[in-house]
């Protein structure tokens, strides 16, 4: 490869490095997005300009119109709630590129080069089939009766044991064309469709998280069997963010890998009992607690996002601003269905980021704040993790909003978050329901905010 390739490769690589910081921020993530936009276009770009050999370039023309059309319909028309869906297309179809290319370099690659072009089969296959199955979950397009969970499991990892070592065989003999390749490679798309099928709906950003890392993984493989330094660069960088977002996601929900992987759904234990009364408020009294508040905090959850209520949430806290109230936002970190959901929605609210306050900054200012909002959260505002031995949520820390003067819950029902227990906050004295959807809810406190004195 010429040196001015290298070169920008080179400079590709450190806007994709720089972008992934910038992603780092609420503040400066839409630039970190820009940046490894135009990162990929140059890495794209410098791979068709200096090809070796134009074969078939409008096959290649007709293929990269196609996908970026698709990319860019998908991308500007999915619904934040079904972002988890998209990543998990879009991943497999990357562990799926991943695999084919390795699958072409096998037969022309000799010693470790040959090992890790099988390395990239089975990776980038085993990614490829779990991730169109979390795809189909997530859109509630498969259901799986939970009682075949043992048995898919087991016969998971039976057949992902027979692609690996049908890959051995062929790199220990250096034999099999195209029909084995291709052979290895559907035994490890089955063995990671079947291993994804028995893992819960909501556990699937976990997962998706893991297949993230998987696939990063294969290309920077590729990139090893193809001696695309480019390639190495991003994958580990897309395998290491993989890796370390599964680990920070199971630690928030205070549950190993393991027990994502292999639990199935969150494990059923004791809740705290929830007994107790439970005392309603109407948006009218809710405006005037807030209204003479002198500091409130909104807890925001996955209610929020299914509602859509986040332009309502912004004209409240608007309101309350302009009667001198100081609002910020606790946010969790594993508020709502994946990683940064909260802040994603609120940002297209433009709420501002310095609002935006993370766990561990906003725990403390629960004790001096005079009434918190909590708008469909559930799970991690419940109590019963610090103390309740053996429920699910135990041990997972959360946003101890119970410490604040005031609670206002926004919910529909007494109905349980995602780890399915009762929440004793609900019939803490200081506590009070607004029951409705969160959007009517929030919409009739901005009415009654807009005729407040
Ligand atoms: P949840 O505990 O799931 O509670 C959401 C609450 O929102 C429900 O209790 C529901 O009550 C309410 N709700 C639903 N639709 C609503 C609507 N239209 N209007 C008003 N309220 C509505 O949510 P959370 O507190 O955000 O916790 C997230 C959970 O997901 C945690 O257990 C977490 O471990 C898990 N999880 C998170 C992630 C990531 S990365 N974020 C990944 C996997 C799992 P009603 O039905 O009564 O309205």
């Amino acid at each position: 490869m010429s040196a001015l390739a290298q070169l920008l490769y080179m400079a590709s690589a450190t806007l994709f490095v720089l972008g992934v910081r910038f992603l780092g921020s609420p503040a400066s993530a839409r630039s970190g997005n820009r940046l490894l936009a135009i990162g990929m276009l140059l890495a794209l770009g410098t791979t068709v300009a200096f090809a070796p050999r134009y074969d078939h370039v409008a096959w290649v023309a007709l293929v990269a119109l196609v996908g970026g059309t698709i990319g860019v319909v998908s991308a500007r028309r999915v619904r934040m709630t079904a972002m988890p869906q998209m990543v998990a297309v879009f991943n497999g179809l990357g562990g799926g590129s991943a695999a084919l290319v390795a699958a072409g370099g096998w037969s022309g690659a000799s010693g470790s080069a040959a090992w890790l072009a099988l390395l990239t089969m089975l990776l980038g296959a085993v990614s490829f089939g779990g991730s169109i199955i979390a795809f189909l979950k997530l859109q509630e397009w498969l259901r799986v009766d939970m009682r075949l969970s043992l048995a898919l499991r087991v016969l998971g990892l039976a057949v992902v044991a027979a692609a690996v070592a049908g890959a051995g065989l062929m790199g220990a003999s250096g034999h099999g064309g195209v029909g084995a390749a291709l052979g290895v490679m559907a035994a490890a798309a089955a063995g990671g469709a079947l291993l994804t099928l028995p893992i819960g709906g909501a556990d699937m950003p976990v997962v998706i998280s893991l297949l993230n890392a998987l696939t990063g993984l294969s290309a920077a493989a590729t990139g090893f069997v193809l001696q695309n330094q480019l390639l190495i660069i991003a994958g580990t960088l897309v395998g290491a963010s993989g890796t370390i977002l599964t680990q920070q996601m199971s630690r928030a929900m205070h549950r190993s890998l393991i027990n994502v992987i292999w639990g199935g759904q969150v494990a059923q234990g004791e809740a705290l009992s929830a007994d107790g009364t439970v005392q309603p408020i109407t948006p009218d009294d809710t405006a005037m607690l807030l209204r003479y508040a002198k500091k409130v905090v909104v807890v925001p959850g996955y209610g929020l996002a299914v509602a859509r209520a986040q332009l309502e949430v912004k004209q409240v806290i608007d309101l309350l601003q302009g009667f001198g109230v100081e609002v910020l936002f606790g946010i969790h970190p594993v508020a709502g269905r994946m990683p940064g959901h909260m802040n994603v929605l609120l940002a297209e609210a433009d709420v501002s980021y310095d609002q935006l306050w993370e766990m561990d900054r906003i725990n403390p200012r629960f004790r001096d704040t005079d009434v918190v909002l909590v708008v469909g959260a559930n799970d991690v505002t419940n109590p019963a993790a610090r103390t309740a031995v053996g429920s699910p949520l135990y041990g997972m820390p959360i946003l101890n909003v119970d410490e604040a003067r005031n609670v206002i819950v926004l919910k529909r029902s007494m109905g349980r978050g995602f780890a399915g227990v009762d929440n004793p906050l609900y019939v803490d004295a200081k506590t009070r329901m607004l029951f409705g959807d969160a959007k009517h809810s929030l919409g009739a406190l901005v009415r009654e905010l807009e005729t407040a004195q």
